[in-house]
């Protein structure tokens, strides 16, 4: 019996491969070479399947060229990548991976959000340059993070998963905006008070982005949000590259506008942009917030059960779209 074909677009953890290959004719990437749209069209041609990282545009053009493709699944949470409609008019299941990341997520969140507060990366850069010479009262005095209040806009499970850590844990006030309110009943589990975008923006001394990216949530900060934070807050990105204007946001901590910015994720990245690497108080960081050993290979994990299951016996384990999948 002829086997399926599946792509694996970037490296994969050694046994997973393995597990992969035991299932179907597998084209790997180990050496986890760079492919343009091209490169990744000409690849996926005749392939039932696809292993995916987030960041491989999957949309009509492509899929057009891939008549046999049934199944892309994404190892992150984040599917920013995939068109939706355009894979369910493909008849084309997307999958993700959400839950498995959410608590190393979380603790990534509250470490920038430490670190940038803090001051710990100005701190050190100083330090390493041989620039320390005595002690001195305000040398990186930063922003108090206990007690303090924190908005966090996106309130899902990884936004839960940080004001559980911030009010527990360092008696924070929660205050949060999302696309929909929360149950009371988990509102009181946090103390946590929903707001709308402006009246979070005035409040919160600490600012954590952690909303998914859509059409609609392009520069959810931008040049009229940052005007609206008090000029001691910190802004923490952690959601998606786009959410914020980063040129607005390095002219704003340039003119202290505000005080900090801690960012893991940037427009056009791998580039950043130039004004951020010039400004002092920002810490940045390449897109590393689910990266623990353990959750990277959970993550990749149910990618993998998700190829498994879907193209061997028809069901998924964290579907997208399969209510509206047309069927050829
Ligand atoms: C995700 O899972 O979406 C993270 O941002 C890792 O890319």
């Amino acid at each position: 019996m002829t086997r399926q074909k599946i792509l694996i677009t970037r490296a994969i953890q050694s046994d997973l491969l393995l597990r992969l290959q035991q299932h179907f004719d597998v084209t790997d990437n180990q050496p986890d070479a760079e492919w343009d749209a091209a490169e990744l069209q000409r690849r996926l041609k005749g392939q039932a399947g696809a292993y995916m990282t987030g960041i491989e545009r999957v949309d009509a053009a492509l899929l057009a060229q891939c008549p046999q493709l049934r199944i892309c699944a994404n190892m992150t949470v984040g599917y920013n990548n995939f068109d939706l409609a355009a894979m369910s008019a493909a008849g084309v299941l997307g999958t993700n991976a959400p839950d498995v990341l959410t608590e190393s997520t979380a603790d990534f969140g509250m470490a920038l959000l430490l670190a940038t507060a803090r001051r710990m990366a100005e701190g050190e850069r100083y330090l390493r340059a041989g620039h320390w010479q005595r002690w001195r009262y305000d040398l990186f005095a930063g922003a108090e993070v206990h007690g303090s209040t924190l908005g966090i806009i996106g309130m899902g499970r990884i936004g839960q998963a940080i004001a559980r850590r911030a009010a527990l844990g360092f008696g924070m006030q929660i205050v949060y905006c999302n696309r929909s309110r929360l149950d009371a009943s988990v509102e009181a589990q946090w103390n946590a008070r929903y707001l709308d975008k402006q009246a979070l923006l005035a409040c919160a001394d600490h600012v954590l982005l952690v909303l998914p990216y859509t059409p609609q949530s392009h520069h959810t900060i931008g040049v009229a949000e940052l005007a609206c934070m008090k000029p001691t807050a910190t802004l923490i990105n952690i959601a998606r590259g786009g959410i914020v204007d980063d040129a607005a946001l390095a002219q704003a901590l340039r003119e202290h506008r505000i005080a900090a910015a801690g960012l893991d994720v940037f427009e056009g990245e791998p580039a950043v942009h130039p004004d951020l690497l010039s400004v002092p108080n920002v810490v940045l960081t390449p897109h590393i917030a689910s990266a623990t050993t353990g959750t990277r290979h959970a993550m990749a994990t149910l990618a993998v059960d998700n190829l498994i299951a879907y193209l061997n016996e028809g069901r998924a384990l964290t579907p997208l779209n399969l209510a509206d999948l047309q069927r050829p």
